[in-house]
């Protein structure tokens, strides 16, 4: 079977990664981008965001003016139940790592918003946001350990829509280093984009780091055919996807099906 991903970019440590996928959104952001961007949290995209502002901070002053007033973007997903100044919510984390060094208005930086009392309501309003700006131009993707995307948590299916979702304890387990190493202090609630509207993004850059995702990632890519069971696997089904995955994630790349 024919590989699904349009291009893959490997490199052999995480520094070289973050440099390279640095330069290709600088070079995408200095297009005038028709559609929204969607964005990732998470550990694998710190140092891509801190990259990414060293870069944008040495643009001309008017370019940057200029990028600042035409910035949108949408996060994929965020905790229920957290204050939305609690540092512990993903529009905190993205205040920290894009919208202070940047300049950014928190208008540019579309999020769910988690702390409302409805958030099924809340993941509705936010799909229709999405809709409405058109949908999503270049989608960042993290890769979670259990084959999430977003927080869509398997068993999942391709065409759910924005939604409000129970984590699992595999997730809160992931993400309990930033809630004092507790899984139980995770929320159990989350709202994210669902398969649908991430697999309606022109294109998709899935970005995997360290050893601790080889073995997902090498799941991923070994499965012929999507399963509900790996949320990630959906991406098969659409035409332009980038994998950007360091030596540590992925140390081989012979015998891969799906790979290109
Ligand atoms: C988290 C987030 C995702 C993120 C992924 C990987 O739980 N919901 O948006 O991309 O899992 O996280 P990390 O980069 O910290 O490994």
């Amino acid at each position: 079977m024919e590989g699904f991903l349009q291009r893959l970019e490997l490199h052999s440590t995480s520094a070289a990664l973050t440099e390279a996928l640095a330069g290709f959104l600088e070079a995408q952001l200095r297009q005038s981008m028709t559609r929204p961007l969607g964005l990732a949290t998470g550990r694998t995209m710190e140092p891509v965001y801190a990259a990414l502002v060293k870069r944008l901070n040495q643009w001309p002053a008017a370019d940057l003016k200029a990028l600042r007033q035409r910035w949108l973007s949408f996060n994929l997903d965020e905790y229920c139940g957290l204050h939305r100044s609690d540092p512990r919510n993903y529009r905190q984390f993205m205040r920290r790592h894009l919208g202070e060094p940047l300049g950014l208005p928190d208008s540019a930086l579309e999020l769910p918003d988690g702390a409302s009392a409805d958030p099924a309501a809340a993941a509705e309003a936010y799909g229709l946001s999405v809709r409405r700006a058109g949908g999503i131009g270049l989608q960042l993707l993290g890769l979670g350990s259990n084959g999430h995307v977003g927080f869509n948590e398997p068993p999942c299916s391709a065409d759910q829509a924005c939604h409000a979702v129970m984590l699992s304890e595999a997730t809160r387990r992931q993400n309990a280093a930033f809630f004092g190493g507790d899984p139980a202090r995770v929320p159990a609630q989350a709202i994210t984009l669902g398969l649908e509207e991430i697999l309606a993004a022109e294109q998709i850059h899935l970005v995997v780091t360290g050893s601790a995702k080889a073995e997902i990632l090498q799941r991923l890519l070994t499965l012929k055919t999507p399963d509900s069971a790996l949320p990630a696997s959906w991406l098969q089904g659409h035409p332009n996807v980038w994998l950007w995955a360091d030596h540590a994630a992925l140390p081989t790349v012979e015998r891969l099906p799906q790979v290109v």
